[in-house]
């Protein structure tokens, strides 16, 4: 089949879940990962003829919703590629700004001890890693089949970095001392999932994302507790949109007062940073 041909049913069957650009950008994402032809290649060569299995069988996973990074298994954060799969949320480009953050803000110390709460794929981990070369580098979560795919794209990058099996709601006091906690927690209250997409909800794993709604901040109230407690300098979150109020009364119940919000890409409040008193 030719590539056009192909790009046809594409957005014929997929119409209906995403917009033209989307159909097209997912096209060619894959068009590169199974036959490694890009967009430039196949406008030179309009009519060239590949192997259409592999794309086909693609679409027929797309066409129930099943995000395109699965089907794959990989994605691209903070231009590092990830290996990616159903026991790990696809990391997403409102974390690279928390990254970005972080790494503007410390470009210049050396020997940082950093940790990461709620490692998932190892997203923000491995990039702060890889871009604060001098630092030293944790990641904690409470899911083993988590740690293994952060543990194998940690390694995909020659970066060593220390993972930790736990339970962070159940910890009492951080194994050792730390410079910086970052932690992009699950945030999402259970009443807002009328507002997602069916391919987060059937896909993407429960316990990296829900909350229950009369304990929405419970990761932000332990994770503070925690960075007070061992003494840590500053503790940067991603946290959602709606809750930002919310988080402001908790930092006033804790008495920290040198923090700032950060909107996103999209103009959401999305991102807080705390400095600690000394
Ligand atoms: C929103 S995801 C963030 C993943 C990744 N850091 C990112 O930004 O793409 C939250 C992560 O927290 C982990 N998690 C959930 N409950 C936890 C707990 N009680 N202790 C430690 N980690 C937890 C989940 O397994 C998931 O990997």
């Amino acid at each position: 089949m030719t590539v056009k041909s192909i790009l046809d049913q594409y957005h014929q069957s997929l119409n209906s879940l995403y917009s033209k650009e989307e159909i097209t950008a997912i096209f060619y994402r894959l068009l590169a990962h199974y036959e490694g032809l890009t967009r430039l290649d196949v406008s030179l060569s309009p009519n060239v003829k590949i192997d259409d299995n592999k794309l086909l069988k693609a679409l027929s996973l797309l066409k129930k919703v099943m995000p395109w990074q699965y089907i794959i298994g990989e994605s691209e954060f903070y231009g590092i590629n990830f290996k990616v799969n159903q026991h790990i949320l696809i990391p997403r480009p409102e974390t690279e700004e928390l990254v970005d953050w972080i790494i503007k803000d410390h470009s210049n110390f050396q020997n940082l001890s950093i940790l990461d709460i709620g490692t998932g794929s190892g997203a923000i981990a491995v990039s702060l890693a890889q871009n604060l070369p001098d630092s030293k580098v944790s990641a904690m979560d409470i899911s083993k089949e988590a740690l293994a795919i952060a543990k194998q794209n940690a390694e995909n990058q020659n970066l060593d970095i220390d993972f930790i099996l736990t339970d962070v709601l159940n910890l009492t006091k951080l194994p050792k001392y730390f410079d910086i906690i970052v932690s992009n927690p699950p945030y999402v209250r259970e009443s807002e999932k009328a507002l997602m997409h069916q391919n987060v909800l059937n896909y993407e794993p429960d316990n990296a994302l829900f909350v229950p709604d009369d304990k929405a901040l419970m990761f932000y109230d332990k994770i503070i507790e925690l960075a007070i407690n061992n003494r840590v300098k500053y503790v940067y979150f991603e946290v959602n949109e709606f809750l930002k109020s919310d988080v402001e009364a908790l930092l006033k119940y804790y008495n920290l007062n040198n923090y700032q919000f950060k909107k996103d890409f999209f103009g959401k409040w999305r991102m807080l940073k705390i400095e600690l008193p000394k």
